[in-house]
Parts: structure tokens; sequence; C-alpha cells
């Protein structure tokens, strides 16, 4: 079942955004601290904490496979789907990007999370 999403601008170019060496910005999206990966020329936003003990994510890295690893016990997370691909069962929220004409946009849903995704 689709979910009803706000897509909401977070820069006029992904180049705007300070991006670290890890290939990881931090953005704010309808008042939310998010992160953004670039992998493969490809933008991903996904949670600013990480699910299992509130790591930065924004800290972390990109392994070659496409993971975002968490620096603090190194739990890796898809970037496609969020999956928690080292195995220990937990799961971090994604939003989707879009790169439109005039910037970059991620798709939020409209109920609000309660800030239980950190
Ligand atoms: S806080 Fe991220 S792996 Fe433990």
């Amino acid at each position: 079942m689709a979910e009803k999403l706000i897509f909401h601008k977070i820069a006029d170019h992904p180049d705007e955004l300070a991006w670290g060496d890890n290939h990881i910005a931090v953005a704010e999206a309808s008042g939310k601290k998010i992160c953004i990966g670039r992998y493969t020329d490809r933008f991903f936003a996904f949670a600013y904490k990480c699910p299992h003990a509130g790591g930065v994510l924004a800290q972390g890295w990109i392994d070659p496979l496409g993971n975002v690893v968490c620096p603090l016990h190194r739990y890796k997370f898809s970037l496609e789907n969020g999956r928690n691909v080292s195995g220990e069962g937990y799961y971090l929220k994604r939003w989707p990007v879009e790169w439109r004409e005039d910037g970059l946009y991620v798709g939020m849903e409209t109920g609000g999370w309660g800030g239980i995704f950190g």
C-alpha cells in the first residue's frame, strides 16, 4: 500500500550539501535532521541516528556494497531498503529521494514519526 508522502526540498543542487569524506551529508527535512548518502551517483535519505543505540550515522561510512556502517558497533544497513544486513535484526528508517530539475527532494510521510526513529 502506497503511503502518502510530501516531498521537501533540501537543496537546490546536491553539491550544496556539506558532504563529508564518507559521502554522507546531514540535511533537514520537515524539521527533522536526516542523513543523505551518496553511492554510485545515487542519493539515499536515512535516519540521523542508528536504530540500535543511537550512533550518529553521519559519522559512519558507506561500504563498497552500498551499506551504511554505524560508527559505534559497526552494524550495517542497506541504503537500498534499510535492511540490517549484518544480521542483528534492526531496520534503518529511509525516505525516498528525488533529484528534480530545481533541486533535491526527500519524501516524508504526512503523519510524522513521533521521534521513534531518532
Ligand atoms: S549504535 Fe549503531 S550499531 Fe550500535
